[in-house]
């Protein structure tokens, strides 16, 4: 079989993953090359991995033997990138969140669509096999109607390096950083969001930017349900994240943190549950999920292309988690509740 020929572009803390996570699908992909503006890592990294290096993506894109793009650079230069890569006709893995704007996400969508490449938003929280698993206990029916969920981002990298681009203004901060990752999961989970009201601020970070590090967003969901979101990169902790849903007929806890990250009861009829039950799932507290997501997340990719098959986070699942985002900044801004159309 062929294997999937595939370029990382920005490498990073995401890209080093991502390029972790390819060597240990070695069997159906490989790393055909790497690019960073940093010539001297990017050529460090190459010699590590064997693979090409360039400093400019352009020269990727040239490359008629090179199957896919995996984009890792910073989230303002996504959707350039993407354009580019899909006219080139190079599948697409992009880091979330898809783009800044609606229009950037809108403009990827529609040229991978154009030039009949795959679009995958690197969600890999959708790959956590403890969030499938909450999903799949929802779809089954074990909490019965979800009336709250609530979900947590929590880490401690708030940015130090006064040349970092995270203080870049058109990256906004923590609520897009990381609120996309519990939108996402949220929508996936709950449903479709109605509505939000958001608080976010500078609480932590002391770099000159006015990018927040910390926000608390309340949804409404258009089924009827309420939740919140609460994010922050401000902590003393490793990174974490956090789900709790609770419905009429059962609650589901999650915790990255937990060595068994989920625990349940239910009184669902036919399943009802003696106290808490831990289900047994693939975990292990951070670092060990991160690589597991990364890598099932990046074989999912290699498959969808292999298979031609669309992927499980599609471009139109990153614009939906980055419309939410988008919104609870309008709301900020307005002080008000604000639809998410
Ligand atoms: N899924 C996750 O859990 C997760 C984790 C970390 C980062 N991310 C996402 O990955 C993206 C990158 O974040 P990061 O933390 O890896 O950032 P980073 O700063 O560690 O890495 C970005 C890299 O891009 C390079 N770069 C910048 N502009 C470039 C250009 N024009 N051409 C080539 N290289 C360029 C930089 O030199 C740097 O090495 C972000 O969108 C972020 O949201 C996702």
């Amino acid at each position: 079989m062929k294997r999937i020929r595939i370029a990382v572009i920005g490498m990073g803390v995401s890209g080093c993953l991502h390029a972790e996570s390819l060597k240990q699908i070695k069997d159906k992909a490989e790393i055909a090359a790497i690019c960073d503006k940093n010539e001297e890592q990017v050529k460090f990294n190459a010699s590590m991995y064997g693979c090409d290096a360039y400093t400019d993506y352009h020269d990727i894109l040239k490359r008629d033997d090179i199957d896919a793009v995996d984009i890792c650079l910073p989230h303002h230069l996504h959707a350039q990138v993407a354009v580019e890569a899909a006219e080139a006709g190079k599948h697409i893995l992009v880091e979330k969140p898809i783009a800044t704007t609606i229009e950037d996400a809108d403009r990827m969508i529609r040229s991978a669509r154009k030039h009949g490449v795959k679009l995958m938003v690197a969600e890999n929280h959708a790959f956590v096999p403890a969030h499938q698993l909450v999903r799949d206990l929802v779809r089954k029916g074990m909490v019965g109607r979800i009336f709250l969920a609530k979900a947590y981002e929590i880490t401690g990298d708030v940015p130090v390096e006064p040349n970092t681009w995270k203080i870049l203004p058109e990256v906004k901060g923590s609520l897009l950083d990381m609120g996309v990752h519990r939108f996402f999961v949220l929508r996936w989970i709950v449903g479709e969001v109605e509505s939000v009201f958001a608080f976010a601020k500078k609480l932590v970070c002391e770099l000159d930017t006015e990018n927040d590090d910390t926000a608390v967003v309340l949804l409404k969901f258009k089924n009827g349900a309420l939740g919140e979101v609460d994010v922050t990169c401000g902590a003393v902790i490793e990174p974490t994240n956090r789900l709790e849903i609770y419905g009429t007929e059962g609650t589901i806890l999650e915790d990255h943190m937990w060595e068994k990250p989920v625990m349940y009861c239910s009184n669902h009829k036919g399943y009802e549950t003696d106290g808490w039950i831990k289900p047994e799932v693939e975990h292990s507290p951070f670092p060990g999920y991160y690589q597991l997501s990364f890598r099932k997340e990046m074989e999912h990719f290699v498959d969808c292309i292999i298979n031609d098959e669309e992927p499980m986070v599609t471009g139109e699942d990153g614009r939906e988690a980055l419309r939410i985002a988008l919104t609870a900044y309008k709301s900020l801004e307005t002080g008000k509740e604000e639809k998410v159309i």
